[in-house]
């Protein structure tokens, strides 16, 4: 295996790992008070945003207040005094999430910042602001377990949701134990996925998130588009599209994610969508998410579709660890300034 392809695979692999040493070093960051929110706001972008959103999904049913991600250089005006602002940037120089940073403190909310450095923990640290400093040198959608493990940490003290603790561990046992076997898995998944366009359906609003976690990892390790989608609202509008224009449908790979908390109707919905549209597609799995708890099940299929992603890289010769493109656009927009 080349040098790049095992590296990411290793931090794949290594994920349970990382989540156990988030956990630790959450635990003894100096968060101070955080006050009891009414709304949270979540603000990062990419690989620093996609734990907003899978703890916006983990949250759903148990949280109080609504907790939405935020993905823009401005900041929704419902932010103010009793909100709660976490901006996560894992190098801390993105952009658009300074941007947001700054309208949020402007706007009297309380803030705290996940980040491995840059000018953002440099702000949030001048300002004595609640930070938690994650590990540096990886690339940021690689250190999801610090990234999301940090901000369930967080979200906990801020009396949002318990047992952080217990699920993590629950989460961190699972993978540990099924690892082995989700690599085996990945690899036939990645072959059914080779030379099509990935089309990702979650069934549970617990896997939205995971499902958006598929593409990006299939975007930037495997460098190719992903589609995703949800049932059952896809039922009523995508499902007239499928396989259309026509040359998607010998090149289409649907990947569809359930969980234990997929109503039943909606996996009825999903068997016939599959049959209805049956020459709209190339192939189709479905995947069903393990373990007990909110957390572990959710992990479970954000560590499959991590695995399926650099499986893929490496059986169509791509280099999983560059993202170019991200690197370029970054270094234009900085000249530009
Ligand atoms: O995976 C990536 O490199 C990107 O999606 C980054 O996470 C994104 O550009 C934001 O950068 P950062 O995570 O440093 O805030």
């Amino acid at each position: 295996m080349k040098g790049n392809e095992a590296t990411m695979l290793d931090m794949v692999m290594g994920l349970p790992e990382q989540m156990a040493e988030a956990l630790e070093r959450s635990g003894k960051a100096r968060l101070g008070r955080i006050p009891r929110p009414q709304g949270v706001t979540v603000a990062g972008m990419g690989g620093s945003a996609i734990g907003g959103d899978l703890a916006r999904d983990l949250l759903r049913t148990e949280s109080p207040v609504p907790i939405a991600t935020n993905r823009d250089y401005a900041v929704p005006a419902s932010l103010g005094p009793r909100s709660l602002f976490v901006a996560v940037s894992y190098s801390g120089n993105t952009e658009e999430t300074l941007s947001a940073y700054r309208a949020a403190r402007r706007s009297g909310c309380t803030v705290a910042v996940i980040s491995s450095g840059g000018r953002l923990a440099a702000s949030a640290r001048r300002s004595r602001l609640p930070l938690v400093t994650v590990p540096g040198g990886f690339p940021p959608r690689a250190a999801l377990g610090h990234l999301f493990v940090s901000l369930l940490v967080l979200l906990e003290r801020a009396g949002l949701l318990h047992r952080v603790e217990r699920r993590v561990g629950e989460a961190v046992s699972l993978m540990v134990g099924r690892r082995q076997a989700w690599r085996r898995r990945a690899k036939l998944i990645a072959k059914r996925l080779r030379g099509r366009l990935p089309v990702v359906y979650s069934t549970a609003r617990l896997l939205d998130a995971v499902a958006d976690r598929w593409r990006c990892q299939l975007n930037e390790n495997a460098k190719v588009v992903c589609h995703t989608n949800r049932l059952p609202e896809h039922n009523h509008n995508e499902v007239v599209g499928m396989g259309r224009p026509g040359f998607l449908a010998e090149r289409t790979a649907i990947v569809s994610l359930l969980d234990r908390g997929t109503h039943r109707r909606t996996a009825l919905r999903l068997k016939n969508v599959l049959s209805i549209a049956g020459g709209g597609y190339a192939d189709a799995q479905t995947l069903q998410s393990e373990g007990r708890g909110s957390l572990a099940r959710m992990m479970s299929l954000v560590m499959l579709g991590d695995l399926a992603s650099v499986e893929l890289a490496g059986q169509t010769g791509v280099d999983p660890l560059p993202v170019a493109r991200i690197d370029e656009l970054k270094r234009r927009l900085a000249r530009a300034k």
